[in-house]
């Protein structure tokens, strides 16, 4: 075999193992920070942005945003000004990508922890966090979030807030949860 061939292919086997190694990584931290990389089915996206009801101009928060693929269709379908959160590089690039892609202009990604994150210009925020995650969050939400924002927890409900429900859809393995603040 041509050593040049010889060597091209070892340098590109070095970059799929990196990158696999950096994307394991980065899985690993997203679990240990609040939740693990498990997307939003997309079959359930329009049906949970629909009741909704987003008006125009709103600001959507997504919440450990992944892909950003809720804040994304957001912005893309009812033109709310969209911000997704994720602590996960990998998937803010990602997400920032396919945005781009999407030419979508009113969106902004911060790849931040979400516990150190202003909640107060939402109009809607979008979570699928592990329970104990939104415990944690629960005193940081009660204090900033803006009275008649729309709070949706896709996959678990939020403890406490048994009196704010306003809406749930029923779904296999996870439901959504819809709470008015
Ligand atoms: C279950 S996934 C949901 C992804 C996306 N919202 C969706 O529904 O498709 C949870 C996401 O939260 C992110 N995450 C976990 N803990 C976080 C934290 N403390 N701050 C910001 N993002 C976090 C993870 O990286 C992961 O992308």
């Amino acid at each position: 075999m041509n050593v040049f061939l010889y060597l091209g292919l070892l340098i590109l086997e070095l970059l799929f193992l990196c990158g696999l190694a950096a994307y394991s990584v980065g899985l690993l931290y997203s679990s240990i920070m609040g939740a693990p990389y498990v997307p939003t089915s997309k079959k359930h996206i329009d049906e949970i942005l629909k009741k909704a009801n987003l008006k125009n101009g709103q600001v959507f928060m997504e919440l450990g945003s992944g892909d950003g693929r809720l804040v994304r269709r957001a912005v893309h379908v009812y033109g709310v000004k969209g911000v997704g959160v994720d602590i996960n590089s990998l998937l803010i690039m990602l997400s920032k990508f396919l945005a781009s892609r999407q030419h979508l202009t009113d969106i902004t990604f911060l790849n931040r922890n979400i516990f150190n994150v202003d909640f107060s210009n939402a109009d809607c925020i979008y979570m699928f966090l592990m329970p104990e995650t939104i415990k944690k969050l629960l005193p940081k939400m009660e204090k900033e979030i803006r009275k008649g924002t729309l709070v949706i927890s896709h996959g678990f409900k939020i403890t406490g807030w048994e009196n704010k429900v306003i809406h749930t859809i029923k779904s296999e393995p996870f439901s959504t949860f819809y709470y008015k603040v």
